[in-house]
């Protein structure tokens, strides 16, 4: 069976867009793969958390993909930073990653840009961690957005010339897995771009009913329709691709006329919309902030995992030090 893998930062709240995109397919992963999700906190260690935020971090993308339906039984869920054998290959690994192409990274310019005062050397390595990650399990599939297509590419350059520098067959090449049309896009509340993308424009899944309510009435519209059956200008068709999602069909339909025939009130219509959203995201929430209160489950769910993780990965590192050329004595 494949191996698939996936990294998740842990920055931020599950929003909707996440839900229908990424974690949908994740689960479908799960039930079709021998499936690698991990936090990567060491990762995230670049823009210096403080303590406290960083472990708040963690536990937040931990409830709420477990609460999403994550299963521990079925995927291999860990922290980063609960498997030493992590740092210990990115250290061999850096011993073949050059200075000049890890410079060349969009993603290490892009950062020198964002943070000039904190260009560390965690950062310019980023890709190496990254490409540990990945073959510490001999992935072949990893499910990236297009900004981390090139890291990816680095995973397999990494994988290439060490299977190359010491002529061993021992990593895969992992490739982007394509969800294709099953990636659902969410756009955001502000009238154009995804959700997520802007500060403001999202409705998180912790969200209380009150705030989405306001986020949604607050939502970009128009003046309305002036032609029947025109085109639904951006900011409006983004509201009806969420409503497509969390509603029902008779009801999308119901407004999707209202509006070709210049019926419609956006007050009413987005009324409708909060109230949808709120259902969908109630039970949701609710499991968030159960599991959250659930430290015995916490403490097992990455307890397990660790162990998973680690059995995978010390077979890797095995065989790495072994062709490296470590030996006992
Ligand atoms: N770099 C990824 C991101 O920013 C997170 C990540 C870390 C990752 N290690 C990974 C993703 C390994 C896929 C595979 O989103």
């Amino acid at each position: 069976m494949e191996t698939v893998l996936s990294g998740i930062r842990p920055t931020g709240h599950l929003h909707i867009g996440n839900y229908f995109g990424a974690v949908k397919n994740f689960l479908k992963l799960q039930e079709n793969f021998n499936s690698y999700f991990f936090i990567a906190d060491f990762h995230s260690l670049t823009t210096h958390p403080t303590p406290k935020d960083l472990h708040a971090n963690v536990k937040n993308v931990l409830a709420e993909y477990l609460a999403c339906g994550l299963e521990p039984e079925k995927a291999t869920l860990y922290i980063q930073s609960d498997v030493p054998e992590i740092p210990e290959m990115y250290l061999l690994l850096n011993m073949n990653a050059y200075i000049g192409e890890l410079e060349r990274t969009t993603t290490f310019k892009d950062k020198i840009r964002k943070q000039p005062d904190n260009v560390n050397a965690g950062l310019l390595t980023y890709p190496v961690l990254m490409a540990t990650d990945i073959l510490i399990h001999r992935a072949n599939k990893v499910p990236v957005g297009k900004d981390q297509e090139q890291n990816l590419e680095m995973a397999r350059k990494f994988a290439k010339r060490f299977n190359h520098m010491y002529n061993v067959d021992l990593f895969p090449e992992p490739e982007a897995f394509n969800f294709g049309k099953q990636l659902v896009k969410i756009p955001g509340l502000d009238g154009s771009g995804k959700m997520g993308k802007s500060e403001g424009n999202a409705v998180y899944l912790i969200d209380e009913p009150k705030i989405i309510e306001k986020k949604v009435m607050k939502a970009v519209t128009d003046s309305g329709p002036t032609k029947k059956n025109q085109e639904k200008p951006e900011a409006i068709q983004n509201l009806f691709t969420i409503l497509k999602v969390v509603s029902d069909e008779d009801t999308y339909k119901f407004f999707d006329e209202k509006y070709n025939n210049c019926e419609i009130r956006y007050g009413d219509f987005k009324k409708q919309l909060a109230k949808d959203i709120i259902n969908f995201t109630s039970p949701l929430r609710e499991k968030i902030l159960e599991i959250s209160s659930n430290n015995d489950y916490l403490h097992k769910v990455v307890t397990l995992g660790a162990e998973k993780a680690r059995e995978s990965a010390s077979k890797t590192l095995a065989e790495v030090r072994k062709h490296i050329g470590f030996k006992r004595f």
